[in-house]
């Protein structure tokens, strides 16, 4: 099994600790059992940067967004050279909140994939179904074609990736999909994947409501290779326990 991966995803939060003192505190339980990343927003990358660095550079820095361009006029916007330069190795891409309130499309997606790539950062890359298309039964055509377009655009090379199954209807709900929810869609994107990338290097994540009550479970699926956890990742000791919760299904698998 690949070694698991724990992505923070703050959001446009910052947990009441202070992202130095979070980081620190995360830094102390690290270990190369599981692989840490902290994703703040934009403005916080720096210290956290500099936080993960002092303390043996053992936690990676994630951005959440970026844009396709190296430079120009777009305001607001951050490029992925800009954040390579910050000492920030990872970058969340295409997560659901994006493609629903800021018009990130499939094809803008696969050019920021691409960009991330030629900027040696390693893409996040997150897709998943709403809740009217699960009900449906339609979750793996729409996944697919989420990993299709995105991976035709950007050019298949762009190993190592993360790639993220966040079901829309279990992202700060509280009802998160089950073992059995996740690993069958986990296995549908493998499917996919290996027909349209067939080299690729990647691991399968889990995220949506992850708390430390149902990390255990979750974590016990093979099929599920981390976590990217939104609210339960603002305090930094249900982080640290769901990190505790992969470390140990890690070492049973
Ligand atoms: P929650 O953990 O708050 O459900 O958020 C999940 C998420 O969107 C992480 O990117």
């Amino acid at each position: 099994m690949a070694r698991p991966i724990l992505i923070a995803n703050w959001k446009m939060n910052v947990p009441a600790i202070g992202a130095k003192h979070f980081v620190r505190d995360a830094a102390g339980v690290v270990n190369a059992a599981v692989e840490m990343v902290v994703a703040p927003p934009f403005p916080f990358l720096s210290e956290a940067v500099t936080a993960a660095e002092s303390h043996g550079g053992k936690i990676a820095i994630a951005a959440q967004n970026c844009h396709d361009k190296a430079s120009g006029a777009f305001t607001g916007e951050v490029s992925t050279s800009m954040l390579q330069q910050l000492g920030v190795s990872m970058v969340i891409i295409g997560h659901s909140e994006r493609r629903q309130f800021f018009g990130d499309t499939d094809e803008w997606i696969g050019r920021k994939l691409a960009a991330a790539r030629a900027a040696g950062l390693m893409p996040v890359f997150c897709v998943g179904e709403d809740e009217a298309t699960y009900e449906r039964g339609a979750t793996m055509e729409l996944i697919e074609r989420q990993l299709r377009e995105a991976f035709r655009v950007a050019g298949s090379d762009l190993s190592p990736l993360v790639i993220a199954y966040e079901p829309v209807w279990a992202i700060g709900t509280g009802k998160n999909a089950t073992p059995e929810i996740a690993a069958r869609t986990h296995r549908g994107i493998r499917s996919i994947v290996k027909e349209i990338a067939p080299s690729a290097e990647y691991r399968v994540i889990y995220g949506g409501s992850v708390t430390p009550a149902n990390a255990r479970e979750l974590a016990s699926s093979e099929e599920i290779e981390g976590f990217l956890v939104g609210g339960a990742s603002l305090e930094v000791t249900k982080f640290l326990a769901i990190y505790e919760a992969l470390q140990d299904a890690a070492v049973a698998i």
